[in-house]
């Protein structure tokens, strides 16, 4: 089979959700759909706090296939799955963000009980930023949860996007019926703990199937859905394909119910890998040559195994185990031998992948986030990874002022990485170290001591909200240790507020300053 026709049948995708809304579930249900798992309740819960540092391959061994595999990937109906995990929960930092450049498309799981909440905002910023297509499930409808309109009022109002209910849910709760499936015309029956039901909708009228139709929340709900075909917008697969428009399913991930029409119809309607813009041009998946790129790289807690796992996304070419690539920063030849593929919860040797897939190399420690990876002639690289602000900041010491050296060696390496962002203070220099999640700081504080051999001081500046300047706007005697002035790695001027109170009020005094906010703009 050719490159082309390989690189059409993957389907790379990420869940994004706030913690508890169903991502592990699905993420199930849709392993039991590829036949990876044979049973519910083979994914661990991941709640049982003592692992919190998931990050680690041995601590990581432990837990369930939610977080062993930071991919999944199988088969179904002759298409190659890849589920990129997006860890939330404590283990949530900035590869949770990075993990978004390397998908074709996302699904957004919602409680519909809940409706948006903080985390899925974050996330769905950047597939918006990045224009990645994104399909909504709005789930636990088993559960007395918002009206469904209010919930796509939500959505579009919250997240600025169109749309387009592909079904809709008759009753919930207690008085669930069931979905009707615009896309396929037909209605989805709710039977308990049976297996759900299809009936076309030409057929609903049918005597064997009139209890249904003349059920009072079956006919309100025919009148609502007329409603929204009146008012609602029409459904576009170009806008769906530039992430303006999103598909939305209702259903019970747990039931679960409504899953495999929603995931086969995902799974038809998600794009393949396209084109991906490198610092001159595009480059094709079918283009001759093998290329990827490398969006998170995985360190081993254990000081006895220093090695680390790149994962590199495959954008064109095949990959054939063995091979010689360039690292396009360098320009050093590397062959690519010890590599792995992430099938539920093995990591097996993968002898060859094609662009969509997601390959695990072993990391001597030459790679940085972001790195581009050739064969042959190409000379190419693909755009830089966006940095994605920070949310908490601390300032940091090292212990011991006569390990100075050490410290700023640490520090700058693992910020090179991309293991935490640095920043400095202004006037008075400091360093102060930035992260999106918890995890990072415990990371951080790790490798320095195992690595460089520092320890470090941490003093907690909490949660701020970072709104970078413009240059010719930068006046200090304006900002204090409430909304603290400080300069980021390429030197832009940046102010942590203190929170959200904080930033209206400056934004209300000082109307002229212009405050930019990261995931706005990128
Ligand atoms: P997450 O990965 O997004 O954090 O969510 P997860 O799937 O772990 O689901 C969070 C909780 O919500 C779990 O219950 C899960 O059983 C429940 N849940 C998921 N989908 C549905 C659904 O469609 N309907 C209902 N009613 N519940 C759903 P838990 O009691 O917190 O955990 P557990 O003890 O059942 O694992």
């Amino acid at each position: 089979m050719n490159i082309k026709e390989e690189a059409s049948k993957r389907k790379t995708f990420a869940i994004i959700s706030h913690p508890d809304a169903g991502k592990t579930t699905m993420t199930e249900k849709m392993l039991l759909l590829g036949n990876i798992i044979r049973s519910a309740g083979t994914v661990k819960g991941k709640k049982s706090g003592q692992f919190a540092k998931s990050d680690w391959m041995e601590i990581e061994k432990q837990r369930g296939i939610s977080v062993t595999s930071s991919v999944m990937n199988f088969t179904y109906k002759d298409l190659k799955v890849n589920i990129l995990d997006t860890p939330g929960h404590e283990d949530f930092s900035e590869d949770t963000y990075r993990t978004l450049t390397a998908v074709d498309s996302v699904i957004m799981i919602i409680d519909s009980t809940k409706g948006i909440e903080p985390q899925t905002i974050k996330l769905f910023k950047v597939c918006k930023m990045r224009g990645i297509p994104i399909f909504t499930f709005i789930n636990k409808l088993d559960r007395e949860g918002r009206e469904p309109l209010d919930l796509l009022d939500q959505i579009e109002e919250v997240l600025q996007i169109e749309t387009y209910p592909m079904n809709w849910p008759v009753g919930m709760g207690k008085g669930f019926l069931g979905i009707l499936d615009r896309y396929n015309q037909q209605f989805v029956q709710f039977n308990g703990n049976e297996e759900e039901s299809y009936i076309p909708f030409s057929e609903m009228e049918n005597e064997e199937h009139r209890e249904v139709y003349e059920h009072p929340t079956y006919q309100n709900t025919l009148e609502e859905l007329e409603l929204v075909e009146e008012a609602g917008d029409t459904f576009s697969m170009e806008r769906v394909l530039a992430g303006e428009q999103t598909p939305v399913f209702f259903g019970s991930a747990l039931a679960p119910f409504g899953v495999e029409t929603f995931f086969d119809t995902f799974i038809q309607m998600a794009p393949p890998p396209g084109p991906r813009r490198t610092k001159e041009e595009v480059v094709y998946p079918e283009h001759e040559s093998f290329s990827g790129f490398i969006f998170k790289i995985q360190a081993n807690m254990n000081p006895q195994h220093r090695d680390r796992i790149a994962f590199l996304r495959i954008c064109s070419g095949k990959f054939e185990r063995g091979m010689n690539v360039t690292l396009a920063r360098t320009g050093k030849t590397i062959r690519l031998g010890q590599t792995q593929q992430f099938v539920a919860s093995s990591r097996d040797t993968v002898d060859e992948a094609y662009p969509g897939d997601i390959i695990g190399i072993y990391d001597p420690g030459v790679y940085r986030i972001g790195d581009t990876l050739l064969e042959g002639k190409s000379t190419f690289e693909y755009d830089e990874l966006p940095s994605f602000p920070p949310e908490m900041f601390q300032r940091v010491m090292a212990k011991n002022v006569m390990k100075a050296k050490q410290f700023r060696k640490g520090i700058e390496q693992l910020v090179q990485e991309g293991a935490i962002q640095l920043f400095k203070g202004y006037p008075v220099d400091s360093y102060i170290v930035g992260a999106v999640g918890q995890l990072q700081y415990e990371v951080f504080q790790h490798r320095m001591k195992n690595e460089y051999n520092v320890e470090i001081v941490l003093e907690s500046l909490g949660d701020r909200i970072p709104r970078w300047l413009n240059k010719e706007q930068v006046n200090p005697s304006l900002f204090d240790e409430r909304n603290l002035l400080v300069k980021d790695r390429d030197d832009r001027f940046l102010v942590l507020f203190k929170n959200h109170f904080a930033l209206r009020w400056f934004e209300d005094k000082h109307k002229e300053i212009e405050l930019i906010d990261l995931l706005e703009v990128q």
